[in-house]
Parts: structure tokens; C-alpha cells; sequence
């Protein structure tokens, strides 16, 4: 057996949640890979809404087991809080989860970190979630960080002190005022209450569901154009949300990877600073914005919008070998007379189709222009009812793409949802 991927291919927000939540029934595992509370997953079904932070989003699916890889940061308050929700409705969080004892935690101290160096950096400031999801991405790969396993040591206090007070230290070089003491007291609730879910080392469990035949679907978080090494550096987060990043997030072999689904929006948003070549800071981007409410799920931010990027969507199906690509909120440009897509871009003069490296540079983009449908479609069920100008469009964007659309999207709800 082999795990399929699900991945955003834009700047996140894409629509995970909703999608993983729709292709949850095909698989007995659903597992988390990489990031942390900075993602926001949205899920609706039977007229409610539910926001994910941590938990993967096969959480609803009664026989399906959530698995939080080793590649996923954890803030016990957050993903406590998110516990206490879904337990409220119905929903017996401790029987479908596994948490991998290699997952690193977010610690009080690594939150006020990244605020305080983001209130430095001033203009430059990358616009993080704050969250704490770069510090404690730095304290694993610098060897210093606090592993979930580790609650279970008797030296875990000590651990905690030791690493807590290393973080105070390196605060003082910022001018910033914190208090620590409410959120820490939080933060040990939510220790000890995490002491009563399955810590596994998911690796092995991942690879004996393999043997058993079971199917597994790995879900991103964030979005390839946020990918450390790939993405419009350093206007990233701290994970790998490429395709490769389930390989190391989840201990699933390169060649264990099955269908590798790429997800991307009808047109383009992005929260938090960096580029974004196709941005509209305009009225037409305004009209996007409230059209699609594209308000964080985390942090409610308003996100910035803009046209569909094909240079961009073109280099994130490369670096993760896309094989099949979910086209989410088509209906969100149902009013509009034109749709235009970005097919390249011009750089000092000259045209380009690549994603450069001077990304941070201006880029111009070259526009080809379609017809809108000018019709709802967020009621249509299946394939043959969409309008034929939409329809011209994905096609477009397949011949460029050179990979299918398996499923378009039409609403925020599990059932508008078509499969081709
Ligand atoms: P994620 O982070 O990729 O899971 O995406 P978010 O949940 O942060 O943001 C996507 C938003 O769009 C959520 O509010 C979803 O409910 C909503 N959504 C998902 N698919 C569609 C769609 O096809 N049409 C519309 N109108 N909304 C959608
Ligand atoms: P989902 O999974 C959209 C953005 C932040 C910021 C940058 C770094 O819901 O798609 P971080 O908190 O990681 O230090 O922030 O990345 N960002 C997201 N944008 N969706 C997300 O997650 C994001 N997670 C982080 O806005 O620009
Ligand atoms: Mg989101």
C-alpha cells in the first residue's frame, strides 16, 4: 500500500480541510506531516463549521485513526483546546488519535520569541501566525528542542527549566516586554492532560498499517510557495510542505508515495507579508476578498488577493510531482466578466516563465485573459452542468499544467464538491 498526499500549491488556505474532509472515507488513516497551530483548516458539513488547528482533518470520520506526525510542532494549550471542543461535540478524540513522540513542542517561551523578533524586524516583519512555529523549528534542528516523548521522562521538568531559561537569555538582546507565567500554567495543564492520549512512534505505526494493507492519505499544511527551501524565502514558515516533507514528517519511505493531489484556489490569496506578483490591491481585489471572505481561519486577518499565478502553480506540480490537481472555489468568481491568469512574468524588461530567484524583486506579470460564466455554481452537482467558460478555463490550466483536475469545488460544504 501507499500514502496519497494532499498538498496546498499556493500560499496555503487552499482548501485542505474541506478536501481531506471529502476524500476521508477512502482511507483508514489521515495524517499530519509538518507545521503546527499556525495552520487553520476549515470544515463544513450539516451547517456547522469547524476550524482545525493540529488535529488532522479526518478527525470527523468515526473508524478513521488522525495521526500527528513526528514532523508536526504542538502547543499543548492549542491542540488541548481544540480536544475540548470536538469532545463537546460528540467526538472521542482520544480513540481516533495517535500522537508521534517525536513531534516537537511549541513551549511558552518560543511564542514570545517570535513575537519579539518579529516586533524587530519592523517593516521586514514576515507576518507570522506568532504562534511560536519558527523557534521551535530552529530549537529542533539546533538540537535543543523538547520532544512529546519527553513528558514522559522523569527529568522532563528539568529539561523544560533548562531550555526555558536558554529562550529568557536570548531575550534579553530584543526590547520587549512579556509575561510568561499565565500561558506556562496553561501550557503544564495542557502536559498533563496530554498524558492520557497514545503516543506512538508513528513511523512504525504508519508502516505497519502499509503491511496491513491499510490506505493512508497525508494531509499538508500550509502551502508549497511557504516551503523553507522552495517557497518566496523568507516569507516562509519553517517546515517542509512540499510533497517531500511527508517522506521525513511521517517516516514514509520516497517510494511509498501513491497519487500526490495538489490544491489550488480558482485565483490566489496569501496572509502575511512577502511577494505576491498577482496581487490585486485594488477594487477587484476587494471584491475576491468578500466574495471568497478570505479572513484567516487563525488569525482573521484579512488575506490579500489576487489573480491565479500559473508560473507559480507550474513550479510547486514540479518540485512535488503532482499527479492529480483540486480546483477549490471556482464560485467565488462567479460575477466576474474577465478572469485573468498569469502565464509570465516580465523582469527588467524581459519576459520570464520561471519563478526566480530575486522573487522579492518586482515582477510584472503577463496576463491571458478569459471569459466569466456570469452564473452561481455553487448549487451544480456534477460535471456536466458547469458552465462551458469554466470549464475552458481548467482545461487551460491542465494543458499548462500538463496534470488533470480530478475535483472542483463549488462551496465551502463536504457535498459541493465535484468529482470528475
Ligand atoms: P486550508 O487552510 O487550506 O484548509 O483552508 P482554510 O480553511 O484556511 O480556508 C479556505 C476557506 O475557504 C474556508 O473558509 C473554507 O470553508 C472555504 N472553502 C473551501 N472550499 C471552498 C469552495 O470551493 N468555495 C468556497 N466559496 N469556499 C470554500
Ligand atoms: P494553512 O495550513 C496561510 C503564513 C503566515 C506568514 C508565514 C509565516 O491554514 O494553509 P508562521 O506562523 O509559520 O511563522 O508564519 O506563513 N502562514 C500561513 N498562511 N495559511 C497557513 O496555514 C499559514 N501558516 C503560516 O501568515 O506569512
Ligand atoms: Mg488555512
Amino acid at each position: 500500500m501507499k500514502a496519497d498526499v494532499v498538498l496546498g500549491l499556493q500560499w496555503g488556505d487552499e482548501g485542505k480541510g474541506k478536501i481531506v474532509d471529502v476524500l476521508t472515507p477512502a482511507y483508514r488513516v489521515i495524517a499530519r506531516f509538518q507545521g503546527g497551530p499556525n495552520a487553520g483548516h476549515s470544515l463544513e458539513f450539516e451547517d456547522k463549521k469547524f476550524v482545525l488547528h493540529t488535529i488532522p482533518s479526518g478527525i470527523f470520520h468515526e473508524t478513521v485513526t488522525n495521526i500527528i506526525g513526528n514532523g508536526v510542532v504542538i502547543d499543548p494549550v492549542i491542540l488541548m483546546a481544540e480536544i475540548n471542543k470536538l469532545n463537546a461535540l460528540g467526538v472521542d478524540v482520544s480513540k481516533r488519535l495517535l500522537i508521534s513522540k517525536k513531534a516537537h513542542l511549541i513551549l511558552p517561551t518560543h511564542r514570545i520569541i517570535d513575537a519579539a523578533a518579529e516586533a524587530a524586524k519592523g517593516k521586514t516583519k514576515i507576518g507570522s501566525t506568532l504562534k511560536g512555529i519558527g523557534p521551535t523549528y530552529m530549537d529542533k534542528t539546533g538540537r535543543n528542542g523538547l520532544r512529546v516523548g519527553d513528558i514522559l521522562s522523569s527529568a522532563f521538568m528539568e529539561r523544560y527549566t533548562a531550555l526555558k531559561n536558554k529562550h529568557i537569555e536570548f531575550l534579553k538582546q530584543f526590547d520587549y516586554a512579556y509575561e510568561v507565567e499565565e500561558y506556562e500554567k496553561q501550557w503544564m495543564e495542557g502536559i498533563e492532560n496530554l498524558r492520557s492520549f497514545s503516543f506512538v512512534e508513528s513511523e512504525y505505526a504508519i508502516n505497519k498499517y502499509f503491511s496491513e494493507g491499510h490506505k493512508i492519505l497525508a494531509e499538508g499544511a500550509q502551502g508549497s510557495l511557504l516551503d523553507v527551501d522552495f517557497g518566496s524565502y523568507p516569507y516562509v514558515t519553517s517546515s517542509s510542505t512540499i510533497c517531500a516533507g511527508a517522506c521525513t514528517g511521517l517516516g514514509i519511505a520516497p517510494g511509498k508515495i501513491g497519487v500526490v493531489m495538489g490544491i489550488f484556489k480558482a485565483y490566489c490569496t496569501r496572509v502575511g507579508s512577502g511577494p505576491f506578483p498577482t496581487e490585486l490591491d485594488n477594487e477587484v481585489g476587494e471584491r475576491i476578498r468578500q466574495a471568497g471572505r478570505e479572513f484567516g481561519a487563525t488569525t482573521g486577518r484579512a488575506r490579500r488577493t489576487g489573480w491565479l499565478d500559473l508560473v507559480a502553480l507550474k513550479y510547486a506540480v514540479m518540485i512535488s510531482g503532482v499527479t492529480q490537481l483540486i480546483m477549490t472555489k471556482a464560485d467565488v468568481l462567479d460575477d466576474f466578466d474577465e478572469i485573468q491568469v498569469a502565464v509570465a512574468y516580465t523582469s527588467n524588461g524581459e519576459e520570464i516563465q520561471h519563478l526566480p530567484f530575486e522573487i522579492n524583486d518586482p515582477l510584472e506579470p503577463v496576463y491571458k485573459t478569459f471569459k466569466g460564466w456570469k452564473r452561481p455554481i455553487s448549487g451544480i452537482k456534477n460535471e456536466a452542468e458547469l458552465p462551458f467558460e469554466l470549464m475552458n478555463y481548467v482545461r487551460f490550466i491542465e494543458k499548462e499544467t500538463g496534470v488533470p483536475v480530478k475535483i472542483i469545488s463549488v462551496g465551502p460544504d463536504r457535498a459541493q464538491t465535484i468529482v470528475r
